[in-house]
């Protein structure tokens, strides 16, 4: 579970912590220490997921934090980033040797938060070596996916429908198999949130719709829509989307504004399947009117809406955020069923909880607790 993972700073310059502490306040709970031995013991103690040394490091001094760091096989692939003198070019290549991505001080808070966001998913991406093959594709797919759609600035290309095409029948073929609760563990091990919960939706989704006997091409097309429902969060800012307290109603109308996003950013391509884009708009509308955007009620909501409600609802809780772990699938399961008749459609409801005890967490077959 790589949620709660901490990232360990060492470094005395109160400015550098002071940025540091700015940037990333959303990625992970941060943890100080000023003394080079203590980052060791800190590092033996807690579960770590990214170092972070700066250059006036008390008792062991960076460079040989950093060379103790690497001597221990536990914490060869650590990510670790150093912020360095810009004039320091000999201290930055003997870092750089060790594997140590650089940042020249001052460092720059966007800088430092995507330094931070990219080492730690090379990491966990660097894990899903060892898993099968189908499951392994199909991470690669869709983490591919997302890439292609982050870094054409949000915009859904003919390219990313290749791939999301390709992830989808992967995530199907994974449907109903040992792969997929092994193929949810892995991904919830990565921390790019909006990545994780759109494959995780889209996976419930493939599983969901093939217990109902949906055929193969409207299974496909659930998967789809999932892996893209909420790409509209992209444009959120990462402070909304990752704020560990409650939103003000200003942060909720701005995180509300995802699903028209999403919609508008399928619509700008004009190759997406009307549906896709009816789910990426109106997956947060529930059956009693009071959703969003539009307020719809009842029948008024497309069956793959109503279908991608609840897979939703299940993932937003069970997933893990930076400050707290994700619910366990019983608990997930009650407060939807306190949803039945309001926001989800109960009979449906229902169906899903039966077929996610018996496929995804375990508690009807005893296969591994993988939604978790
Ligand atoms: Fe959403
Ligand atoms: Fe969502």
């Amino acid at each position: 579970m790589n949620g709660t993972q901490a990232i360990l700073i060492g470094c005395r310059h109160l400015g550098d912590r002071s940025t540091i502490s700015q940037a990333l306040a959303c990625s992970a709970p941060l943890h100080f220490v000023e003394d080079g031995w203590a980052c060791m013991e800190k590092l033996q103690a807690e579960t770590i997921s990214l170092l972070i040394v700066g250059g006036d490091l008390a008792g062991l001094g960076g460079l040989e934090l950093v060379r103790s760091v690497r001597s221990k096989a536990q914490f060869a692939d650590l990510p670790i980033i150093g912020l360095c003198e810009p004039h320091d070019r000999s201290t930055a290549q003997r870092l750089a040797r060790s594997g140590v991505h650089c940042l020249p001080r001052p460092v720059k808070p966007g800088a430092l938060a995507a330094a931070v966001m990219r080492g730690r998913a090379a990491r966990t991406e660097r894990s899903w070596q060892t898993l099968p093959t189908l499951p392994r594709k199909t991470l690669s797919q869709s983490k591919a996916l997302y890439d292609a759609i982050s870094l054409d600035g949000g915009q859904v290309t003919t390219e990313s429908l290749t791939i999301v095409r390709e992830a989808a029948a992967s995530i199907v073929d994974l449907a109903g198999t040992q792969g997929m609760p092994e193929m949810l563990e892995a991904l919830s091990r990565h921390d790019t949130y909006t990545f994780v919960h759109n494959v995780k939706v889209a996976s419930l989704l493939a599983v969901f719709s093939q217990s109902l006997g949906v055929g193969r091409h409207d299974c496909e097309l659930l998967a789809q829509a999932g892996l893209l429902h909420d790409i509209g969060k992209m444009r959120t800012p990462l402070e909304i989307l990752h704020k560990p307290s409650r939103l003000t109603a200003d942060e909720w109308r701005i995180m509300r504004q995802h699903a028209p996003d999403s919609a508008e950013m399928m619509r700008r391509s004009e190759q997406v399947d009307a549906e896709i884009i009816l789910v990426a708009e109106r997956h947060h509308e529930k059956i009693d009117g009071t959703g969003y955007p539009f307020g719809l009620k009842g029948t008024q909501i497309d069956n793959l809406s109503v279908l991608a409600a609840i897979a939703d609802v299940y993932s937003a809780l069970t997933d893990h955020r930076p400050y707290k772990a994700g619910m366990p699938p019983e608990k997930a399961f009650d407060i939807m069923q306190t949803m039945a008749g309001s926001h989800l459609e109960p009979s449906l409801l229902k169906r899903f909880v039966t077929v996610m005890r018996d496929t995804i967490t375990g508690a009807g077959t005893g296969m591994a607790d993988a939604a978790e």
